[in-house]
């Protein structure tokens, strides 16, 4: 089953409460974006913002950390009671030892990768990844144009899954909408995220709901 995973970063901060309500009844998961300022030329938000959503949250939290020194934060992150927690390939010299922490602190660990990384990247990693996040947009910013090459990208690397017998999943994040959840699930994606399009939407119920 495909599960959704609205992103906060395009709720209303003034009213929190309300979208992390409309999250807890409609989705499957919390999708937490923390840019830095650095790896990407945004900032988003921390701890406090993660923390109090962890008090409401009543479906796991996915934390995507778009910073540069993951490895410095996944503990804490971790504490605060994140169940995923992906970080970026961009972001580190060698995957492996972080993805291991991101496990050894008992969370799902997950390898981000921007649209202009060749998905063939991952291939040596795969084995250690729960899950791998496919941006189909570049990573700092909601409201972006979905990109269209994605759908090949994730249909290369759910082949590669598949030929190496693994059960790691695929989530795309940048873009998506009901206009195009379809494909990329018949492309091999599983976990879709999603923040303009159920946050600015009327019903985001409804939108949640044309996306499975
Ligand atoms: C972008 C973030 C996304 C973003 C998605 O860097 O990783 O999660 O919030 O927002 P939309 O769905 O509006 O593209
Ligand atoms: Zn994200």
């Amino acid at each position: 089953m495909t599960q959704i995973a609205p992103s906060i970063l395009a709720a209303d901060f003034l009213n929190l409460g309300k979208d992390v309500e409309t999250v807890n009844k409609y989705a499957d998961l919390f999708h937490l974006d923390v840019m830095d300022g650095r790896l990407v030329p945004n900032i988003s938000f921390g701890f406090p913002v993660v923390e109090a959503i962890a008090k409401k949250a009543e479906v796991p939290m996915d934390v995507h950390l778009m910073i540069t020194h993951p490895e410095c934060y996944i503990e804490r992150f971790a504490k605060t009671g994140a169940k995923m927690i992906s970080f970026h390939y961009e972001a580190v010299r060698d995957p492996e030892p972080v993805l291991g922490l991101v496990k050894e602190n008992g969370c799902l660990a997950g390898l981000a990768i921007n649209p202009d990384v060749p998905v063939s990247k991952l291939f040596p990693f795969l084995y250690a990844c729960d899950f791998v996040l496919i941006m189909s947009v570049f990573a700092g910013f909601g409201g972006q144009k979905f990109i269209e090459t994605t759908y090949e990208r994730v249909k290369e690397l759910k082949a590669e899954i598949d030929a190496r017998g693994l059960s790691t999943k695929i989530e795309v994040d940048g873009g998506v909408s009901p206009a195009n959840a379809k494909k990329l699930v018949e492309c091999g994606a599983e976990i879709l995220v999603a923040g303009s399009a159920v946050f600015k939407a009327e019903d985001p119920a409804e939108v949640i709901a044309a996306m499975r």
